[in-house]
């Protein structure tokens, strides 16, 4: 039965490039799940946009004097553009900025204050005399009451991944003057985290089929015990609070942001014949999956699903896979340290497929994984290329130049053809599962071992031996060899889906790969003797091993 899925992608700050770490954390995981899912029947919406607001955004914009719209509609250009060369298939990339971003959160502020759980309070804050203004969150240096870290910020202590409010920090400091800020009274409204310990902790224990790393992260948080929220700050740029008396202040961040699932999926139904459509995403049958990175969780495994219980009505995420971090060459990565490779500039020069391929075979799904360019012209050179692409381009041409270029009819298969074609089936099968359960990693393994027993098959079978003596007994060997490699044209497209579409039309299809469904049958009537081949090209480049020399000295380091 056809299933509605939503998958919401974090949603990346429009201040900079979009670097390998982001595809890693979450983008590449959440286009492989939306792949797999329109193929296999259900309807998929995936949705994301730039996060225009927080300081993230002004302290660009301070840096290189340009305003906080010109940065935003910059890297949101960029980004449009990034997605679809590294083909990330949103079904809607939008922004915070838009009009009905804007009014989707305030009707989520107002239902939530009429209810109680958001409240007006009078809140000290850290006001720097040397700046002549109150300072935000992440301009706010301390020492972590958690962890100890000496260098938290005032909304997140990054060594320990706990939420912070300024107040909690230890020894304060302002980040741009470094001198300790006077603490002065404001009023702020608060969001009552607080009343959602209980419900929070019921829902979450219920939560079996995700991630361990999530799971145990959340449920400790809410043990630690949930603390009330301000949900408004003292700022220019942001969306404006609903209130009479608030008109100097905005919205904080991350409370809207997460409101974008929302207000994105309202969008995409305005732009489709029914605008309540969205509704559909949102009600009991449908799943909502969130994917992010690993410093993202607290925000859509307590915060979000506490704002949508409050709200009521509306479903909370079935899943949360989150992943942990990929570093680059040993260390973590840093955007203001350069320590990142980014997309446009990767994608100046190589393909986006074999980075598909390196970055799930790679992925950082149960603890960090590492990015090395060694690596990854080993793994391209073994395994892409020596693995499947050259399984393909001997099975292809083989039959290209000895069946008239076409796919040859089989006659009765052998035990060992039989043999094969089952276990074809049923690393298939284990594929189709471990992407229903989001474990990527495991999926490309199956999926690469039909290549590899195919191979083997082909070594046993030598229909370059038996094509001497028995035509027909080659030609059958060579339409079993096709037909695994028809499966692995399916398998693989999650992954790869312009590798597939091309091996697609090089078996003679001449339609979209995603016409079809996500199945596959040894039958004739799936792979149709007679039909003519195209001309057998090579799937992927060998790379050169003096390739990764010059990348990683670009980096300033020697290969490892
Ligand atoms: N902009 C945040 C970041 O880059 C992520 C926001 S996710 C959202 O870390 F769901 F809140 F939008
Ligand atoms: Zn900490």
């Amino acid at each position: 039965m056809s299933q509605r899925i939503l998958i919401g992608v974090a949603w990346p700050y429009a201040n900079g490039s979009i670097h390998m770490g982001h595809i890693a954390g979450c983008y590449l995981s959440a286009d492989i799940f939306a792949r797999f899912h329109r193929m296999n029947g259900n309807q998929v919406l995936m949705v994301s946009g730039s996060d225009q607001h927080g300081t993230p955004i002004t302290i660009r914009a301070e840096q290189e004097n340009v305003s906080p719209e010109d940065v935003v509609s910059k890297y949101h250009k960029e980004f449009l553009s990034s997605w679809e060369r590294m083909g990330i298939s949103f079904d809607l990339f939008t922004t915070t900025g838009t009009e009905n971003h804007r009014q989707t959160v305030h009707d989520i502020f107002t239902t939530l204050l009429d209810k109680n759980y958001i409240y007006p309070n009078t809140v000290p804050l850290p006001y720097c005399h040397t700046c002549k203004r109150s300072i935000p969150d992440r301009y706010l240096r301390g020492t972590c009451p958690n962890c100890g870290n000496l260098d938290a910020r005032g909304d997140q202590c990054d060594n320990c991944g706990k939420p912070m409010n300024p107040e909690d920090l230890i020894d304060i400091k302002c980040r741009i003057s470094g001198d300790k800020p006077e603490i002065r009274n404001s009023e702020h409204f608060f969001f009552k985290l607080s009343a959602f310990q209980k419900p929070l902790l019921e829902w979450v224990n219920k939560q079996k089929h995700w991630r361990p790393n999530v799971l145990n992260f959340t449920r400790r948080y809410i043990e630690d015990g949930l603390i009330d929220r301000a949900i408004t700050r003292d700022l220019d740029w942001g969306i404006d609070v609903p209130v009479t008396g608030f008109e100097n202040k905005k919205i904080y961040v991350w409370f809207e942001a997460v409101i974008g699932y929302l207000s994105a999926s309202k969008e995409w139904a305005s732009t489709t014949n029914d605008p309540e459509a969205w509704k559909d995403f949102w009600h009991k049958d449908a799943k909502v999956y969130n994917f992010l990175g690993k410093d993202n969780i607290p925000f859509h495994t307590i915060i979000w699903p506490a704002m949508l219980m409050g709200v009521g009505g509306l479903n909370l995420p079935y899943d949360v896979p989150a992943n942990e971090f990929l570093n680059l060459e040993g260390y973590q990565l840093s955007t203001s340290r350069n320590w990142a490779v980014w997309i446009p500039e990767y994608l100046e020069k190589y393909d986006k497929e074999q980075l598909r391929y390196y970055l799930s075979a790679n992925m950082p799904e149960s603890g960090d994984s590492d990015f090395s360019w060694k690596d990854f012209v080993r793994r391209n050179n073994d395994e892409l290329v020596a693995t499947y692409g050259n399984l393909v381009h001997r099975v292809l041409t083989f039959t290209y130049r000895n069946f008239g270029q076409s796919i040859p009819q089989p006659l009765t298969l052998t035990t060992n053809d039989k043999q094969f074609l089952e276990k074809v089936h049923s690393l298939f099968s284990e594929v189709t599962q471990q992407l229903e359960e989001c474990h990527f990693r495991n999926a490309l393994v199956n999926a690469m071992a039909i290549a590899q027993e195919a191979n083997r098959f082909l070594e046993a079978s030598a229909p370059w031996k038996t094509i001497k003596t028995d035509r027909e007994t080659a030609g059958t060997t060579m339409w079993v060899a096709l037909s695994a490699i028809n499966c692995l044209k399916m398998a693989l497209y999650p992954f790869l889906p312009s590798t597939s579409q091309k091996l697609h039309e090089m078996l003679g299809f001449s339609d979209l790969i995603e016409k079809h469904t996500w199945a596959w049958h040894s039958s004739e009537i799936n792979l149709p003797p007679g039909q003519r081949l195209n001309n057998p090209e090579a799937l992927f480049v060998k790379f050169e091993d003096e390739m990764a020399e010059e990348e990683s000295s670009k980096l300033g380091i020697e290969p490892q």
